[in-house]
């Protein structure tokens, strides 16, 4: 059994955060998106995983992820010209899969892992493909599936307008090689994808055994910035350990579960967790709320935030009012200036969103 991960695509939702980065690779407590994906598949016992990656952000999937040795696993990088479809990313990826069974995982999505119940399933009933479908309140932005009382797949449609059930595709599939016959039988959809929902239906069309698996833990589509700070909400409740290995003085205050990586200073601050601070922050006069994930090298002085996402070396400073719900940028830069006369002075990249009250 290999594995595929897709990491290429454009990425539009989260813009601008994604003009100038890969949409798998923003942070979710401190950790790029993309990287749960790896750890899950690792720890289901597939170590020879294939990564798609696009001309415009593959180097930095490529450079931050590395050969895999950080996760135990094999990893081996494929280039998608262009991002023209999830089955035609498997298409590009077969000379990889060669006639192995294989698991692909949306690598912008984010799923409590239940891939060793999942893979048990596809081996034991011999399976071509196995879906994984969780119940959503808003189907038609998603891949709908109709199943019996089985569990047997008996109808794919992709984003539709209206809906045969409110069961959606989540971003993890299980195939055997038939996959590859059915993709090369399915011609581009409206919106110009190969899509890889079209090429299962395909194997239903030709009796081939498809059945899904219903997800009972939590899964989140981290497309957009209210999705993000669920996914770091529910990672932190699940994952913060308390450590400090930075430094904290007497005048600080931390409660609930903290982690303040090394090199970071936290001065005068209250800290209620569950927070996650990485490396070489400079924290002063702060109060960091729960649900707050300030990413290494960010710089916060005279700040109140809480239930927000800071990325790498942003710099917040000297803000009245508490900062929620808010993803800032990585070296974003949100100050108070001294100057009169006083006025907001802003400098803000392309489809940046403020709410100022
Ligand atoms: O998130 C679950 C949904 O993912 C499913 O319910 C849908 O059935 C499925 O088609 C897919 O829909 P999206 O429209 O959300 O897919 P998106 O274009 O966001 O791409 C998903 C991932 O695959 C993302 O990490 C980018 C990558 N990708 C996408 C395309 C189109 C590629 O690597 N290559 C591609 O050509």
């Amino acid at each position: 059994m290999k594995a595929i991960i897709l990491s290429g695509g454009k990425g539009t939702r989260l813009r601008p955060l994604t003009y100038t980065g890969a949409k798998q690779l923003v942070p979710v407590a401190n950790k790029p998106i993309l990287w749960y994906g790896i750890e899950s598949i690792v720890a289901a016992g597939i170590t020879e995983i294939g990564i798609i990656i696009s001309p415009e952000t593959g180097e930095e999937v490529k450079t931050k992820t590395g050969d895999g040795d950080r996760f135990g696993a094999k990893i081996t990088y494929i280039r998608q010209d262009e991002p023209l479809g999830l089955a035609h990313a498997v298409k590009v990826a077969q000379p990889f899969l060669g006639d192995s069974d294989f698991v692909m995982y949306l690598g912008d999505n984010l799923v409590q892992s239940q891939l060793d119940l999942f893979l048990d399933k596809f081996n034991s009933q011999h399976l071509d493909a196995l879906t994984l479908l969780c119940e959503v309140e808003n189907p038609s932005s998603f891949g709908v599936a109709r199943v019996d009382e089985n569990g047997k797949v008996l109808e794919l449609i992709e984003k539709p307008k209206n809906p045969p059930s409110n069961l959606a595709l989540v971003g993890v599939y299980l195939f055997s090689p038939e996959i590859h016959h059915a993709i090369a039988s399915i011609k581009p959809s409206p919106r110009g994808e190969l899509e890889i929902t079209d090429a299962i239906q395909h194997l239903i069309d030709k009796q081939k055994s498809v059945a899904s698996f219903k997800l009972s833990g939590w899964w989140l589509d981290t497309g957009k910035k209210d999705d993000l700070l669920a996914a770091n909400q529910i990672i932190l409740d699940d994952s913060v350990e308390s450590a400090i290995e930075g430094e904290v003085d007497d005048q600080s205050k931390l409660s609930g579960r903290v982690y303040i990586g090394s090199g970071s200073i936290v001065h005068n601050s209250m800290i209620r967790g569950p927070v996650m601070i990485g490396k070489n922050c400079k924290i002063e006069n702060c109060f960091i709320g729960p649900y707050s994930s300030i990413a290494d090298n960010t710089t916060l002085i005279d700040i109140d935030i809480e239930h927000s996402v800071v990325l790498q070396g942003a710099i917040l400073e000297g803000i009245s009012d508490r900062i929620v719900d808010s993803l800032i940028g990585e070296r974003a830069s949100l100050k108070t200036a001294p100057q009169r006369p006083k006025a907001l002075r802003f400098m803000i990249g392309d489809d940046s969103k403020i709410e100022l009250t």
